[in-house]
């Protein structure tokens, strides 16, 4: 659990602490150390379960709680202290500040905020909070052209890093228009991300997860509009938002994307931390693949997350060599994954993720070990901390493999 902030709160007031308790352990990356009703009890608390962060209610009784942070400064300087308060009295605020509070949130918390704060507190503390604790895998999952198997990808990718446990995984259809992300996983949605989009600021992390569908393999999905008259409803500004959240709850995030490459896209392209390209062994896709990397030589840091992923080897369409194709976009393939027709129909049409319908297939083992191939690199980015490393690890690694 080290990549875990750990998390201690006091507060008399039950009802308070009870909806505080349930909005911070809605983020993932937070973990409920210890709580207490009384204030004179907490530093004993704080020295014995040593917690990253001390979130105090201070309402019940405010000069006892400031009190207990000045205590608190001085028993465990090392512990970040977050003050809750309906209050916004200045005085008081800055009483809090005084005595060793690092943040102030008012109630009713936004989580946005309560993101930025949690972020703010693991930067002072040298990169362990959650900026770098739990850092959420994002990955885009893009196509050269249509019907290359991108949605087939991130919706099987995305049930197979859910079917580990550790793991809470969402999956947002990105392909606005068209998108069909909740057919593949035979869903009928109640809410799609328009709804988030139009109701962020009174999302709480509970919130999110229920306007979200669950798949059985435990697959959040964030589905695409109903009505094409909405996408417009959709600011990337907005999704930014949404982005930030889902960062927040989940520890991997997997965007299907449309083949427009329009605002919508280039924004999820940037708050990636990979662009998984995929690609068919033929002229017309590998020549797309070359002018979209071109294009994104435009984008600063976005050419170096993208991998390279060739769908349906072995389809007898007179194809290309991977050493060509390799040539021919200029970097590595990342991923290979086989053709196979009856599988993914099949998947298709019954609406059951590869891992349960064909686990033994080759293409479905494919899928699986890219899911454990991000995970892996997940876990050397918090080994390292160091994004160079990491891509040059990455890069070793798939020299080996190609
Ligand atoms: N590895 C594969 N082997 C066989 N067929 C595949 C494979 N990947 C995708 N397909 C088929 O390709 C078609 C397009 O896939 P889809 O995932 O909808 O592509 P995209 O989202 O890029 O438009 C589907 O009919 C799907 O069954
Ligand atoms: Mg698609």
């Amino acid at each position: 659990m080290t990549n875990v902030l750990r998390l201690a709160i006091v507060d008399p007031n039950d009802a308070h602490r009870e909806a505080l308790k349930k909005m911070l352990l809605g983020m993932d990356m937070c973990w409920l150390e210890a709580e207490s009703s009384r204030y004179e009890f907490f530093v004993d608390i704080v020295g014995q379960t040593h917690p990253e962060v001390a979130v105090i209610g201070i309402d019940a009784d405010p000069n006892k709680a400031l009190q207990l942070i000045h205590n608190l400064r001085e028993a465990a300087p090392e512990c970040a202290i977050l003050v809750v308060s309906s209050s916004t009295d200045g005085q008081l605020i800055l009483k809090a500040m005084r005595a060793g509070a690092k943040e102030f949130l008012t109630q009713p918390i936004g989580i946005e905020e309560l993101v930025l704060a949690m972020e703010r507190i693991g930067a002072h503390r040298g990169g362990a909070g959650l900026g770098r604790s739990r850092k959420c895998q994002m990955v885009a999952v893009a196509g050269v052209t249509g019907g290359v198997g991108s949605t087939s990808l991130a919706v099987n990718l995305g049930c197979a890093l859910a079917s580990n446990a550790s793991h809470t995984v969402a999956l947002v259809d990105l392909d606005l228009s068209l998108g069909d992300a909740d057919v593949l996983l035979d869903t009928i949605p109640d809410y799609t991300i328009v709804d988030v989009v139009q109701n962020i600021a009174r999302l709480d992390f509970q919130l999110l997860k229920r306007s979200m569908t669950k798949h059985s393999s435990g697959l959040y999905l964030l589905p695409r509009p109903v009505q094409l008259q909405d996408i417009s409803l959709i600011t990337p500004d907005d999704l930014q938002r949404v982005f930030g959240l889902l960062k927040a709850t989940f520890s991997h995030v997997i965007i299907d994307l449309s083949k427009a490459y329009n605002r919508v896209d280039m924004t999820a392209l940037q708050a990636a931390n990979q662009v998984l390209l995929v690609t068919h062994l033929d002229l017309p896709c590998l020549r797309n693949g070359v002018r979209l990397l071109m294009s994104f030589d435009a984008v600063e840091g976005l050419k170096e997350k993208v991998q390279i992923v060739v769908n349906r080897i072995g389809l007898d369409n007179g194809h290309i060599s991977l050493k060509k194709a390799q040539e021919t976009i200029g970097r590595d393939i990342y991923w290979r994954l086989p053709n196979d027709y009856r599988a993914m129909v099949e998947m298709r049409n019954n609406g059951v993720p590869l891992i349960e319908q064909a686990p033994r297939a080759a293409i479905t083992q494919a899928i699986v070990a890219l899911a454990e191939e991000l995970s892996g690199t997940e876990r050397a980015e918090e080994d390292t901390g160091d994004t160079k490393g990491r891509w040059l690890a990455f890069w070793g690694k798939n020299k080996a493999k190609t």
